[in-house]
């Protein structure tokens, strides 16, 4: 049923294609290193891509750490020592099985793959041979997915270290730093945000796996036989901010539970949030039951320990760990896709983003009805007062309509307009970006104004997330 509704509600099949020129016209995303023909799966984001990419930071860090008395924020290096890597399993079992085409494409592939491609391709999953031109396979070898590279001056394997692909170990070869440093009783958690690199096969479909991106993860340390009661928790209170606080709409997201056989090396148990992108369902965040694999290992392979005493038990014993991961990146391209809308407004075409009020890169936008001083400085002057209090932009380029239309493009909420009759009556227009209604207010009840409007926007995000209703 929920499927269903995900079907009609993904109106824009060729959503992903608009976004690229979109994103890269507006200054949300660049191509990295353009000039020299870009950097496959690498990505550069411009004024607005970093706007909407801090504000889903701070929503997260808000929920996670912020509001939470349980939870701490920490960050650690991109760098570490490699034997973290041995310990933790990546070294030996961080891998995708890779195949490549034999036939005239001479493509590469990732062999769990294939199924999903051949139907992307209009092809049954178990046609024979490489789903782009039919040419046959090669037996699938594993590929470690790390980066490698040295530290020091001298190229040698003993000065080979990686790039971290998860922010998790960082968190975890910190428990008993933090622990002490804070005095934390169990259940708490550790949480960081920060870049990770994995050398993906397949990268691709925009944002969605790239090679370098951003993490948001945190680690929540409880006591062994309360991690799936904790596990549950958290695959609800994730699924809720992604529609309460981002927005995104419900009937877009489910929740599937990983089979056996698809488990990390690290997990009993794992769920996936995934989201209808238009190219199929895809996960958007894992909730995954580490157990106490992390802890456990690195003591074994460092010789300190990590474990835990209760004082309310009395008992010592190694925390089992839930752990909510999710990229920045991928909440990125699922809010964009989610709020992309095309409308026809008498007889022309309407692009425009429903991004919810808390994401959104520019919140008010101050536009002078033409460019004569007697309208240029006292608009600037009002965006000026206004910047401290939300994110503004000003914008006195071409005609007011086209001006519309641009912030509605980039999902700007609310834009005022200072006009000649602004000079005599003190006041101004604001214009809603998703009913396209105008009122006037007077400038000195602005702020309230723009606060209130706000406020409403919220609850209509809210409405259009729940599907119609307010949660
Ligand atoms: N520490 C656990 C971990 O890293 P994961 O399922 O490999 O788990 C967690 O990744 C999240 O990171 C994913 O749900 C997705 O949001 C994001 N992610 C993973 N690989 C990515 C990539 N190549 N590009 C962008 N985001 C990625």
């Amino acid at each position: 049923m929920a499927q269903d509704k995900a079907q009609e509600d993904q109106t824009h099949p060729d959503v992903i294609e608009k976004l690229v020129s979109l994103c890269k016209q507006r200054g949300f995303v660049y191509p990295s290193s353009e000039i020299y023909g870009g950097l496959n799966a690498v990505y550069d984001f411009g004024p607005l891509g970093v706007r909407l990419r801090r504000n889903i930071r701070d929503r997260w860090w808000e929920s996670m750490v912020g509001l939470r008395d349980d939870v701490e924020g920490i960050e650690t290096a991109i760098l570490m020592n490699p034997e973290v890597w041995v310990a933790s399993g990546h070294v030996a079992g961080f891998t995708d099985p890779l195949v490549d085409c034999t036939g005239p494409c001479k493509k590469r592939w990732r062999e769990d793959h294939l199924a999903d491609e051949r139907r992307a391709r209009g092809k049954p999953p178990d046609a024979p041979g490489c789903p782009e031109c039919g040419g046959a396979l090669t037996p699938a070898r594993q590929f470690n997915l790390m980066f490698k590279t040295f530290i020091g001056p001298v190229e040698e394997d003993a000065a080979q270290i990686w790039l971290r692909p998860e922010t998790a170990q960082g968190m975890f070869v910190n428990f008993a730093n933090v622990v002490n440093s804070t005095r934390r009783r169990l259940p708490f958690g550790i949480a960081q945000q920060g870049k990770a690199f994995r050398n993906e096969i397949s990268p691709g479909n925009f944002v969605f796996r790239l090679r370098e991106f951003e993490l948001m993860e945190m680690e929540y340390f409880c006591k062994p036989g309360s991690d799936r009661e904790l596990h549950e928790y958290w695959c609800a209170e994730r699924f809720r901010w992604h529609v309460d606080v981002l927005g995104v709409r419900k009937a877009n997201l489910r929740l599937r539970p990983h089979a056996k056989e698809e488990l990390s090396h690290y997990s009993t148990a794992t769920s996936d949030i995934e989201y209808r992108y238009p190219f199929g369902w895809g996960e958007l965040e894992g909730v995954a039951d580490r157990t106490d694999y992390d802890l456990k290992t690195h003591m074994e392979h460092s010789g300190r320990d990590l474990s835990y005493f209760d004082t309310e038990t009395n008992e010592r014993y190694v925390p089992y760990v839930i752990e909510p991961a999710v990229s920045t990146d991928r909440i990125f391209i699922t809010l964009l896709v989610d709020a992309y809308d095309e409308e026809e407004v008498r007889g022309e075409k309407r692009v425009v983003l429903h991004l919810h009020p808390d994401v959104a890169p520019v919140q008010v936008a101050v536009l002078p009805l033409s460019k004569k001083a007697d309208l240029t400085e006292p608009a600037r002057r009002i965006e000026h007062d206004l910047r401290p209090h939300f994110s503004t932009m000003y914008d006195e380029t071409q005609a007011i309509g086209r001006r519309y239309r641009r912030q509605d493009e980039i999902g700007t909420p609310l834009a005022i307009t200072f006009d000649f009759d602004s000079l005599n009556d003190h006041a101004v227009t604001i214009r809603e970006r998703d009913g396209m209604s105008q009122v006037r207010v007077p400038i000195d009840g602005l702020h309230a104004a723009l606060r209130d409007q706000l406020e409403a926007g919220r609850k209509r995000a809210r409405e259009r997330a729940n599907g119609g209703h307010d949660g």
